[in-house]
Order: C-alpha cells, then structure tokens, then sequence
C-alpha cells in the first residue's frame, strides 16, 4: 500500500451469505494490515478462522513474529479477530489496543489467556509511538458494534476503518481505482449495516473526516485510495433521509394494516379518522395488501408514529405485517410512537404479539393495543377513533395526563 504498509488480508470469492442475511455476490475480503515503523511493527486486525494458514504465511513473508510488537484491533467481530489467538501463539510479546468497550468481547474471546497478555484500552486522542510513525485511535462506536474504532498512521495519512466505509467486494486488485464496479456493494452493505446506526454514522464521520486521509483502509472490499473523501461524501448522502421532507414541523403517523373480512380495515378507517382530527400531525394509511414493502421502510425510517392493524388468524398475526416488521432491523425505530390494533373471533393474541415486537425495536409503546371482536360496532369505531387520537396527541406531547382512580390503586395494594 506504500512503503511502509502492507495488505496481509484474506480473499474469499466464494462466500456468498454473509452473516446469515448479507449476500455476497462475488465474495468479500477481510482486510488486515502490517504498519512497519522505524522503532515498531503494527498488525492492524486480522482475518475469519477459516483463513489464519494464509495470514500468517503473508505476515511472515513481510515481518518476523519477534519483531512485532503491536496489534490493533479497531473490531472484535470474529471475522476480523479469527486469528489472533493464532498470532498470539507466535508472538505472545504483542501490545493489544482496543477500545474500551472492546475489552470485554476480547475477554470472551481469549477467555482464560486474557490476563496473560498485555493489552491497552484506547479512546480518541491516544497515541502510539512505531518510532517515525504514530498510530492515532479514533472511538467511533457503533459503526457497527459499541466497540468500533478507527486507527489513523498520521505519517502516511492512512486511515484503518475495519467495517465502516468498507463493503462485501471481493477482487484481488485490492483498490478502489483497479477493482470492478463495487457501487452496489458499497451502498448494499451500508444499508444493512450502518444504516440502523444514522446517528453514530454521522459522529464518526465528523470525527475523520477532518484528517483529509488520503487513503481509507477499511477492513472488507477495496482500499480506498483514489478519491477516498468521495466516500466519506457518499455516506454523508446515504445517511440523509432519500425521502423529501414535505411536513416541517408537523409530526407524521403511518398507520398499516392487513384485514382479512374488513373488520380491521374498518376499525384502521377510524383509527386514521381520529388522528387526523389532532392539529401538526399528517396521518397516513396503507394496506399492506396493496404495496410492496421495502418502500415503506424508508417512509417508516422518517416517521414519528407507527400503527399496525392485524387480525388474529390461528393464534398469530398475518405475515405480511411479520414481513414489514422484519425489514425494520435495517433502520432505526428507537423512540418513535409504536402501536397495535385488530379484529378477531376467539383469541386475539396478534395485537399484544406486535406490541412486543414493537418494544423489541425500541419504540414507545404509550397506548394498550386495541382489540375488537368481530366487526366495530357505532361505540367501538368511536373508541378507535379515541385511540388514533391518543396516540396523535401522543406525537405532539398534548397528551392529558393520565387520570388515575385512587380506588383502583388501593384495590391493587390490597
Ligand atoms: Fe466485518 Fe462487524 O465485522
């Protein structure tokens, strides 16, 4: 990569899942590298289990083991730490860095060897000292795990970014500037890693961005060393919402629904009506039988309120609602107004199954779900009505506080 640093990684052209949910077309890399000091010699991460033999034999074609004297591990994600029990063996005398919030994989990873080795929690400003070469840690957490980081060696303006900025791409031309198309890559693998982590995406990349590194290491597909600011920028676009912002300062409520006999489509008409009646907030109501799902992924990803209406149909909610709620790890619900409704006949077990779901994302779940058996009657559309009004308020924080009957709560203490 320049004179002093080398990739000593690994090519896997053949995976094709990745992680269980991530496909892999043409494989994926794990990237690990050499940074050769004048007074020390760093490995940068390493490589899955699968490939140690050929790690250690690029390592040892370029360092001897007894000259080592620092591993850098900015992730503990086995994919990147499969060998370091293996380097240890060899080099036992090696420096661990790792973040702070990294100790405790690493604890779990070299379980009783922990105490034997001599290793460095690191945070953003530390330094080490490879003699003519400085290695610099950067604490950005959750680009993807909480103990993500990033190492930049100032001298060479080389910044190690292990996850963030990289991508499943395998080629071995290694750079950006002689690998394939990996645009799809790119953006496929920010989608389903990074982009649940908006926020911390965007804290980390004000974080580096200012160290104008001229290439960007990363620790899967190419090395970004032609244009390596364009993809800061390009994950600074995918971070920004793709949906145009039409509602200011209003609040937005999407309410879904699937309705086997139109008892639930019913009660979901009246949910909408009764949010719409609260001032600042836009209502919007979907079918799921009608539309795909994956657009509203990005709909639900900009909105402040979801309800979903399902009936209980053999003791479960429909698939479709499942499907959509599924597709939600890949975005960040935490915080956002989350509720449930639906008709059933005997049991009605979906509505509090979605409600967890919905606590399970992290979302706010203010309202006990509403369930109605059978059809609404006129009373029961005014307490869906009631409901969707509710939770509006809920969105606008003009929510009455909750009456609370003094009679009730002595009856419970009772
Ligand atoms: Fe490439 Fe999060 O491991």
């Amino acid at each position: 990569m320049t004179d002093r640093i080398t990739w000593i990684g690994a090519l896997d052209p053949t995976l094709r899942t990745f992680d269980v949910i991530l496909k892999t077309a043409n494989g994926t890399t794990y990237n690990s590298y050499i940074v050769r000091g004048s007074d020390g010699v760093a490995v940068i991460d390493t490589v899955k289990e699968a490939f140690v033999s050929e790690f250690l034999a690029k390592l040892t074609q370029v360092a001897r083991y007894d000259e080592l004297t620092h591993l850098v591990l900015n992730h503990l994600e086995p994919d990147h730490t499969g060998a370091v029990a293996a380097l240890l063996e060899r080099a036992p005398h090696l420096r661990i860095h790792v973040s702070t919030r990294g100790l405790q994989v690493l604890r779990g990873l070299l379980k009783g060897d922990f105490d034997r080795y001599d290793i460095h929690a690191v945070t953003t400003g530390d330094m080490v000292s490879l003699g003519d070469l400085t290695l610099r840690f950067f604490t950005t957490p959750y680009v993807h795990w909480p103990d993500t980081q990033c190492t930049f060696v100032e001298e060479q303006s080389v910044l190690f970014t292990c996850d963030f900025l990289g991508c499943h791409f395998c080629d071995e031309r290694l750079f950006n500037d002689a690998v394939g198309d990996f645009r799809f890559s790119f953006e496929y693998y920010f989608d389903h890693i990074m982009r649940p982590f908006r926020r911390h995406v965007v804290e980390a990349l004000d974080l580096i961005e200012p160290l104008n590194a001229q290439v960007i290491a990363p620790g899967h597909g190419p090395i970004l060393r032609s244009h390596p600011g364009s993809y800061i920028q390009h994950y600074r676009r995918l971070v920004t919402s793709r949906l145009m912002r039409e509602t200011g300062e209003e609040k937005t409520l999407l309410i879904f629904y699937v309705s086997a006999y139109g008892a639930t489509e019913q009660m979901a008409q009246a949910v909408c009506a009764g949010a719409s009646d609260i001032e600042n907030v836009r209502v919007s109501l979907f079918d799921l039988q009608g539309g795909e799902l994956l657009p509203f992924v990005d709909l639900i990803e900009e909105a402040d309120g979801l309800v979903f209406g399902t009936p209980t149909i053999n003791g479960d909610a429909v698939r479709t609602v499942w499907d959509l709620l599924s597709n939600l790890v890949d975005i960040d619900t935490t915080g956002k107004v989350g509720a449930a409704f639906g008709s059933y006949g005997w049991s009605g077990e979906a509505v509090p199954m979605i409600e967890a779901r919905l606590r399970g994302l992290k979302m706010r779940v203010p309202e006990d779900g509403l369930r109605i058996r059978m059809y609404p009657q006129a009373d029961e559309e005014e307490s869906c009505r009631a409901f969707g009004r509710r939770l509006a308020q809920h969105l606008v924080g003009r929510m009455p506080p909750k009456e609370i009957d003094m009679s009730e709560l002595f009856a419970a203490e009772n």
